[in-house]
């Protein structure tokens, strides 16, 4: 089994930063990640996983409930400070194709690549957020296909960047004088509908030769996209039937690239509340609820219902019935929220509550071996090659999970009792990419010389 530590924000409930084990205020500070770096590797996970959004994140109905998405520092610079007090984890962090240039981003993940020694990861995300194209003077947010077009071409010359030196290019020869071996460099001379760059990169290849490459597209546009390149898939079910229905269909695509199932590592993200009883989990999941303040609930209930303003409501009376315009057309989540209310007719805030707590697709509430047991029969089922565990608070809820979970994984010979590689790659079971010039190198070119 593979795990992420999903380092998300102030967790993935979303009031776990309210709790008492969550760390105060520290979405700024070195120590905190630090801490939460050294947890996930003393509980031997494949990598640490911080998302990032280059504008600022309210989520509609809980803006000043914030800390959700933001504050938010530059993730490539949390990692570089993970990296240098750990030796193994992994190193993943999100950055925008749409927001970002290849030559920058190319260098700075090859950089991390070699500054972690081989544990970097790259996230690539398309962004969602009108203030993001904002920031970057665009008047409005990019169309999806025209996103996840720059998005492959972005990712070509990205991945031509980072072969740009071969293995054993940097000579550093103190006898001879020469420190570089120049046919061992190439130009790119890469030109597209979006990009034209001549390269070569600043950087010499990198331990794992490209930093891992990660993807979360859940449309057709985005599954598309991923099979074509992604080695690791985020992604978000609310149980295994979804999950494995997705994973069977990631695997199909793949066939269309030419790839193979053991080239991609499909990773769900789940909550674990975990408690020593059941009933201390549950009472532990109904603390975590109590600390959302009811009228951030029932306003983030009314959004994912359809925008409807529910405000005039009594949060002590049940949901009451919707107008007929809100329930046109097709959206899983007000329909899967209104069967619940119809089910147990809960007073409003207490379904606001319910429905606003989880961040992730699925939640497990129960002991160490519950969550233990759930986990495993997600990968017996094949619904899973791992997961992206979505602490509820942190660093609380991420040092249960190593100190509680991991050791019934590895009794039970589910998960690593060392790490078995030196790099992201090795412990995820992932190849090295075959580096394109030393392939074939009758495509190298001279790097223009001035
Ligand atoms: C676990 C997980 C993490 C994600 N992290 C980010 C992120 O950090 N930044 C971002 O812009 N989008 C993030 N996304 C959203 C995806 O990149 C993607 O936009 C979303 O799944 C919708 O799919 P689509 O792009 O194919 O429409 C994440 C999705 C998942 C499931």
């Amino acid at each position: 089994m593979k795990l992420l530590a999903f380092l998300m924000q102030t967790g993935g409930h979303i009031a776990g930063w309210r709790h008492p084990r969550a760390a105060d205020n520290a979405l700024c500070d070195i120590d905190y990640f630090r801490h939460l770096g050294q947890t996930a590797e003393r509980g031997l996970f494949d990598g640490v996983f911080l998302a990032d959004y280059v504008g600022y994140h309210p989520v509609k109905g809980a803006d000043v409930f914030s800390g959700m998405e933001t504050p938010k520092l530059d993730p490539a610079l949390v990692l570089s400070t993970i990296a240098a007090c750990t030796r193994h984890v992994g190193l993943i962090g999100t950055a925008s194709t749409t927001y970002s240039h290849p030559y920058d981003l190319a260098r700075r993940f090859a950089s991390l690549d070699h500054l972690s020694r081989g544990r970097a990861g790259w996230n690539i995300v398309t962004s969602t957020m009108e203030n993001e194209a904002h920031n970057y003077g665009r008047p409005a947010h990019m169309e999806h296909g025209e996103r996840y077009a720059r998005a492959a071409e972005f990712v070509e010359v990205a991945r031509k960047l980072w072969d740009s030196w071969q293995d054993g290019a940097v000579r550093a020869d103190k006898a001879s004088g020469r420190y570089t071996d120049p046919s061992r460099i190439s130009a790119v001379n890469h030109v597209g509908a979006e990009f034209r760059v001549a390269g070569p990169l600043t950087v010499p290849r990198s331990p794992q030769g490209h930093p891992v490459l990660v993807q979360a597209g859940a449309s057709a546009t985005g599954q598309r996209f991923a099979a074509s390149c992604a080695e690791v898939i985020f992604t978000s079910h609310p149980g295994i039937e979804t999950a494995k229905t997705f994973r069977a269909a990631m695997h199909a695509h793949l066939a269309e690239f030419g790839r193979t199932p053991d080239t991609l590592k499909i990773m769900p993200a789940v909550t674990p509340v975990i408690g020593h009883t059941r009933a201390a989990a549950e009472a532990l999941q109904r603390e975590l609820d109590s600390l959302i303040p009811a009228d951030i609930a029932i306003a983030k209930l009314g959004s994912l219902l359809g925008n409807i303003d529910l405000s005039a409501c009594s949060p002590h009376e049940p949901l009451p019935p919707l107008p007929p315009s809100a329930l046109e057309g097709q959206n899983s989540t007000r329909d899967r929220v209104l069967e619940l209310a119809a089910r147990e007719r809960p007073p409003l805030a207490e379904l606001a509550r319910r429905v606003a707590a989880g961040r992730t697709g699925r939640t497990i509430v129960g002991t160490a071996t519950d969550v233990a047991d759930e986990l495993a029969a997600w990968e017996a089922e094949g619904a899973a090659d791992g997961f992206v565990i979505a602490a509820p608070f942190l660093p609380g809820g991420l040092e249960d999970f190593v100190d509680q979970v991991v050791p019934i994984l590895q009794q039970r010979g589910l998960f690593r009792t060392a790490y078995e590689g030196k790099t992201l790659r090795e412990n995820l079971g992932l190849a090295r990419p075959v580096n394109r010039f030393e392939a074939d190198p009758s495509l190298r070119q001279h790097p223009e010389i001035w």
